[in-house]
């Protein structure tokens, strides 16, 4: 299995103000000088919020704990947990391949995985939905085989009942986790030997199925538009239980800055006027402005041969636009925020092409935040750019 960070990444990463809130009450649990142990849920937060975990988000962790990023890259780099290269943006499938698994049809899965999916492991489908690898034992051995999607565990699989929720998780919807062969959990396939008295009809599904259905987040990610801040250990006024202070802000290696300094988050003060929804869900009001799924129908879309007289627009004002991408639209012909306000599914499909970086346009939501930098607008980003504050 060779991990290694991506040879494509983005100019740029920042948490959003809620995820950023949520990771600075993290690092308030662990006392002073220990702020490293929060590394793993600050990373996967990361991960959550833009689907894989880039370069500048692992260095952005580093520097918000006060670790070197090589250390930082060390976690990322040895648990699969953590994507490393850009994924599906409906979905990532990890097949069990370990022993269990693979005498009971990993194999057939993967077959599966390869003609719906891709051909290799982590690369992103055509239509830039899915992408697949395989794993080592996920310790569901006694439902073998089986395949961890999202959040939940997909049991007791056959390469037709996988290729289904294949065919599900693409067309949008999402299928119940757990067996998929009948069975209610982990009992012998031909029946109850004890415990016969059990009324496994009490719910639906076994627990973890059940709860998986009631919460209904199997494939969505938190991608920080909305979240709830569980930070109880934390009292109203400031302090942190058990202990006589609020928990040490560690320093920034490079510019000496505390992480709030850098980033300057905290849900009330920080409330933008107006912030780009990310793709994934955008909130109920802003749907209707939500950039459509790219369709892979590619179209170009009007270009222009120079800026117009005004001047070009500072294109690295959008999320995951750095001055590399920024070059590369101009060489396309895109100079204006009004142009990339414009595209749809099919010149989305086209840019992606051309930029060689499936899902990237979606997935930081370019669209959206064009739309709202070309009527005069600014998103919490674009602020960030024109204070220079941007890490
Ligand atoms: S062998 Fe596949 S889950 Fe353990």
């Amino acid at each position: 299995m060779l991990r290694r960070l991506h040879h494509e990444q983005p100019e740029s990463f920042a948490f959003t103000p809620a995820n950023l809130a949520w990771a600075e009450g993290q690092i308030t649990k662990y006392p002073e000088g220990r702020q490293a142990s929060a590394v793993i849920p600050l990373l996967w937060r990361a991960q959550e919020q833009e689907g894989w975990l880039t370069k500048p988000a692992i260095e952005a962790v580093a520097d918000m704990l006060g670790m070197a990023y090589i250390r930082v890259l060390e976690v990322a780099s040895f648990y699969f947990m953590f994507q490393l290269q850009p994924v599906g943006s409906v979905a990532h499938i990890q097949i069990c391949g370990t022993t269990g698994c693979m005498i009971c049809g990993a194999e057939d899965l993967i077959a599966v995985c390869r003609e719906k999916i891709a051909d290799k492991p982590h690369v992103v489908s055509d239509d830039g939905k899915l992408s697949w690898e395989e794993v080592e034992c996920l310790g569901s051995c006694t439902n073998a085989p089986m395949a961890q999607i999202g959040k939940d565990y997909y049991e007791d699989l056959t390469a037709e009942s996988f290729a289904k929720i294949v065919d599900e998780l693409r067309a949008g919807n999402v299928p119940t986790p757990g067996p998929q062969n009948g069975r209610y959990a982990a009992e012998p396939l031909s029946g109850l030997t004890s415990l016969t008295e059990y009324d496994s009809g009490k719910t639906q599904y076994n627990a973890s199925v059940q709860l998986a259905t009631d919460i209904g987040d199997t494939v969505k990610r938190i991608d920080g538009t909305e979240v709830p801040l569980l930070t109880p250990w934390i009292g109203k006024d400031g302090i942190v239980a058990g202990r006589n202070a609020a928990a040490p802000t560690p320093k920034a290696p490079e510019t000496g800055k505390t992480a709030a300094q850098q980033a300057k988050p905290a849900a009330k003060k920080a409330a933008p006027k107006k912030v780009a929804p990310k793709n994934a869900a955008p909130k109920k009001a802003e749907k209707a402005e939500a950039a459509p799924a790219a369709t892979g129908t590619a179209k170009k879309p009007r270009t222009l041969k120079a800026p117009r007289k005004a001047g070009a627009d500072d294109l690295k004002q959008l999320k995951g636009v750095g001055p590399k991408l920024e070059q590369t639209l101009n060489e396309l012909g895109f100079w204006h925020f009004d142009q990339v306000a414009k595209w749809g599914a099919d010149e989305i499909a086209w840019v992606d092409d051309n930029l060689k970086f499936k899902g990237r346009i979606e997935r930081d939501g370019w669209v959206e935040q064009a739309k709202i930098l070309a009527e005069g607008g600014e998103t919490e980003f674009s602020s960030k750019v024109k204070k220079g504050k941007v890490y």
